[in-house]
């Protein structure tokens, strides 16, 4: 947080502090805090204190609406062993208490929901995020038999899945649209579904991945058939008022991949079967999540929000490498995208929401932080006078 040359107070609010609608849900801002796995479940898979804590931290700090990181529809969908779950009764239950504090922070909670496919059963991204190793194994990793659209591995060295039968795609259908019940009568305000960084969905949409011949595979048609089948089904568990949202590799950045015409279409079908945002990522399909497929620089993506949001005529979410307030804010002036989620610079600084509002010329009295800190923080202001400024920059030292 800096104290620039707007300290006289709030002048028009900026577009990342003014309120998003979709369906029945308002956003109190448009920052959001995408899903992150941080392999830290409580036992079967359940949600519990590490949590709370963590994604409570981001609902202090002001955040309009936070995601839980990817969360299975079954057993055989974990990434990893360590994730989240919520395909039964105990691990719903779980997430009652980090709804209810989100909730008296006026911060929205959503959860996306994802499935392995064949990169399930792989490392934790401090190992490495591959497939698991002879160390892994002795450590005591559990391993086990991912599915996918075909029986071809990530890449050397990873799991061979077990290619889905066309009975089992269709099954999977209602595995998806058991998870999303299961995520409403949790009472989450929004659902993610996850079709990107080379899991189960993103697999099927892939050119690279998805060599069926049957209803679900082919061309593009048949390979957006799983994903939007499941899409539609989700949506019939939702109540009319909650939006969904839909993460897509915008393109995956392979030769002869998934490209941004494919993602364009896609988004297309999504709008028309009840998705309402689009949250623009890419890559993952040939190996880690995190390899780079895709070049990386400040706001990459953020031409694939805007792309999709122009010619999908759908709202987006940007995310990659944002870093600062005033490129989060010029990406919304230009029309680019409707919400930004802001990952790692979450990580470093969970407060960062509250920051770059102050950044922006506003709440540069604490005004929307929860009184318990900006009540004091307000109080402050007058005792450094002189010496440093409202955020604690020490201008005089003597
Ligand atoms: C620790 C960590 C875990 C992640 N887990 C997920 C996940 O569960 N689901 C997902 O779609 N993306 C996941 N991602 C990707 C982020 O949601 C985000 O798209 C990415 O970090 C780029 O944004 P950033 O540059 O602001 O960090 C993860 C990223 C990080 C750093």
């Amino acid at each position: 947080m800096s104290d620039g040359p707007n300290d006289g107070g709030e002048t028009t609010r900026p577009r990342l502090f003014q309120p998003f609608s979709a369906r029945g849900l308002t956003l109190k801002n448009r920052l959001v805090l995408p899903p992150m796995v941080h392999y830290r479940c409580a036992p079967g898979n359940t949600c519990g204190d590490f949590h709370l804590v963590h994604l409570g931290r981001y609902a202090l700090g002001g955040f309009g609406l936070v995601f839980v990181e990817a969360t299975a529809v079954e057993e055989i969908g974990l990434i990893n062993e360590h994730d989240l779950g919520i395909w039964n009764d105990a691990q719903v239950e779980s997430f009652r208490p980090l709804i209810a504090f989100m909730r008296r922070q006026d911060t929205a909670i959503g959860i996306q929901l994802a499935h392995g496919g064949r990169k399930a059963s792989s490392q934790t991204a401090m190992r490495g995020m591959g497939p698991l190793n002879e160390d892994d194994l002795k450590a005591g990793a559990r391993i086990w038999q991912p599915v996918g659209p075909a029986a071809e591995p990530v890449a050397k060295g990873w799991l061979t899945p077990r290619q889905l039968t066309t009975a089992e795609c269709r099954a999977m259908v209602g595995t998806w649209a058991h998870a999303a019940r299961n995520a409403v009568k949790a009472g989450f305000d929004a659902i993610e579904i996850h079709t990107a960084h080379g899991y189960l969905l993103a697999s099927f949409l892939s050119p690279v991945s998805n060599t069926r011949n049957d209803e679900y595979g082919g061309d593009r048609a048949g390979r957006m058939r799983l994903p939007l089948e499941i899409v539609e089904a989700v949506r019939r568990e939702m109540p009319a008022s909650m939006p969904l949202f839909v993460r897509v590799s915008s393109v995956d950045g392979t030769k002869e991949g998934w490209n941004m015409d494919d993602t364009v279409v896609y988004a297309r079908e999504l709008k028309a079967r009840g998705v309402d945002v689009i949250d623009c990522s890419s890559g993952g399909i040939s190996g880690a999540a995190t390899a780079m497929q895709v070049p990386r620089s400040l706001g990459f993506q953020v031409p694939f929000a805007e792309r999709v949001r122009k010619e999908a005529d759908i709202a987006t979410v940007a995310v990659g490498i944002i870093l600062e307030a005033e490129q989060a804010e010029d990406i919304l002036r230009r029309g680019q995208a409707d919400l930004i989620a802001i990952g790692r610079q979450s990580q470093f600084n969970p407060n960062i929401a509250q920051h770059w509002a102050h950044d922006l010329g506003i709440n540069r009295r604490f005004e929307d932080w929860s009184p318990e800190f900006g009540w004091w923080l307000e109080k402050r202001i007058r005792t450094l006078d002189g010496f440093a400024t409202p955020t604690g920059v020490v201008t005089k030292r003597v």
